[in-house]
């Protein structure tokens, strides 16, 4: 069995010898962890490494220059025999997944992305989450129309080609569906973080600042304190958003990594609200009415609203809070043998930048600082990564982001203290996956 195959059916395995350098060592140890501490693990990490390499150094025979495969005897394919590019057939586990029996129809539904499988903070487009309310359209570019009216001195309606003549951005922020951890509320944890986080994705997003619409449709600065945003599929999604947000980063985007936005984001024109839960960025984006009030559309007034435990619906919630997850290793892996792991996850924050992540390998008691993959940018995800040797026990892997407010993630209990466990909204409470003894990974609520 290949390294891809396994990985693809969710199987950690200590890094193969080819991947450590004799340096490593250093490289871990030169990572900020304090002195006293840093001697401690070095010895730690120090044998785990060496029993890795030492195989190696010691002479083992690489089998692909002794028996020379045939990908090494023939002529390779001819460019753009993909004339668009696909990922490795060795990759065709990576995927996004609906969770079986999670909706009535396939048109008003959710397919995750596959975070187990992600590296660094961007999701390829392809992988995107997927979230309609009455299916996605591939709408014809050239009759499309963006229309911005209400409280303006000028009602303006743009088509595509005069908006992408207009001066652009391009900015790196995550999407995560407010929706996101919902099914964490009660005891009903599912298995994978596929299934627990996947509604987030972290993608560069080019397009025109709202603000500069706005300004140019001649925007009522002393009544506004509201927009409303409708997209223009079946589902007429309509959003209100603050003029605060409205005016600071929001983009009506046309571009995602590097190309047009895809037809399940959008395409051609979504609007970009930074660090706002996903409802709000509406998709396939027709038209924007500025007013002096919150609107109460049909999907404010009685979808992403949170129960409270007194029985009060809490209305236009809006940023998402700090969260983090570890994706390797998470639900529904195993860990195939005894040593060096380096573990790995997300973080991020509707409200700035990832300051710090912490990670705790004995459900909550005892924390280290994880390494932040840089860069941490404001409202995206930032990558962190943590050295672990697993010697066999048990133990509770939990991360706990802090962001650049101050904010600390909660534990599942702070949380559900303060929220009830009736919400479908808004979970950010940490995550614990359960290593057993024969390292397969669970996913668990302590407490
Ligand atoms: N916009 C329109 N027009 N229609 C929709 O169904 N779904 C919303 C939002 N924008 C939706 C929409 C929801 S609930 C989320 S979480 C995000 O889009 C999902 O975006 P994605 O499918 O690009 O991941």
């Amino acid at each position: 069995m290949s390294d891809s195959s396994e990985h693809t059916q969710g199987i950690v395995r200590p890094a193969p010898e080819s991947f450590i350098k004799p340096d490593l060592v250093a490289t871990i140890s030169a990572h900020g962890i304090d002195d006293a501490r840093r001697g401690l693990l070095k010895g730690a990490f120090a044998s785990a490494l060496v029993a890795m390499t030492g195989k190696a150094v010691a002479g083992e025979s690489d089998p692909n220059i002794v028996n020379v495969p045939e990908w090494s005897k023939i002529l390779g394919n001819a460019v753009a025999t993909n004339p668009y590019g696909l990922p490795s057939k060795y990759e065709a586990n990576i995927i996004r997944r609906q969770s079986p029996g999670l909706t009535q129809t396939d048109q008003a539904s959710v397919a995750f992305t596959p975070l187990q499988s992600m590296f660094g903070m961007i999701t390829p487009s392809g992988l995107h989450f997927e979230r309609h309310h009455q299916g996605w359209v591939d709408i014809d570019p050239s009759r499309h129309r963006f229309m911005i009216n209400g409280l303006v001195k000028t009602p303006m309606v743009f088509t595509m080609e005069e908006l992408m003549r207009m001066p652009s951005v391009s900015r790196m922020h995550f999407l995560e569906c407010g929706a996101n951890t919902a099914l964490e509320w009660g005891n009903s944890a599912v298995p994978t973080v596929q299934y627990t986080h996947g509604m987030l994705s972290g993608s560069e997003w080019t397009g025109v600042p709202l603000s500069l619409l706005l300004e140019r449709a001649g925007i009522d600065l002393a009544k506004a304190k509201y927009i409303l945003a409708e997209g223009a599929d079946g589902s007429s999604m309509t959003r209100t958003i603050n003029i605060e947000n409205a005016l600071d980063d929001c983009l009506v985007a046309y571009g995602q990594n590097g190309e047009m936005i895809r037809p399940e984001q959008g395409y051609p024109l979504r609007l970009v609200v930074p660090g706002v839960q996903g409802v709000s960025w509406v998709k396939w984006l027709r038209r924007i009415e500025v007013g002096d009030q919150p609107y109460a559309a049909k999907d404010e007034a009685s979808h992403y609203v949170d129960l409270m435990p007194d029985g009060m619906q809490r209305q236009y919630t809006a940023i998402q809070e700090a969260k983090s997850v570890i994706t390797s290793p998470s639900g529904g892996q195993k860990l195939m043998k005894q040593g060096y792991y380096c573990v790995t996850g997300l973080a991020w924050s509707g409200r700035g930048v990832v300051k710090k992540v912490e990670v705790s390998t004995d459900g909550g008691r005892n924390w280290r600082e994880a390494r932040i993959e840089g860069p941490a940018l404001s409202k995206m995800i930032t990558r962190f990564n943590f050295d672990w040797v697993w010697r066999g026990e048990e133990a509770l892997l939990q991360s706990r982001v802090t962001d650049s407010t101050g904010y600390v993630q909660p534990q599942r209990t702070e949380l559900i203290a303060v929220r009830g466990t009736r919400s479908i909204y808004h979970n950010n409470a940490i995550q614990t996956w359960r290593v057993n003894q024969s390292g397969e990974v669970e996913n668990v609520q302590l407490g």
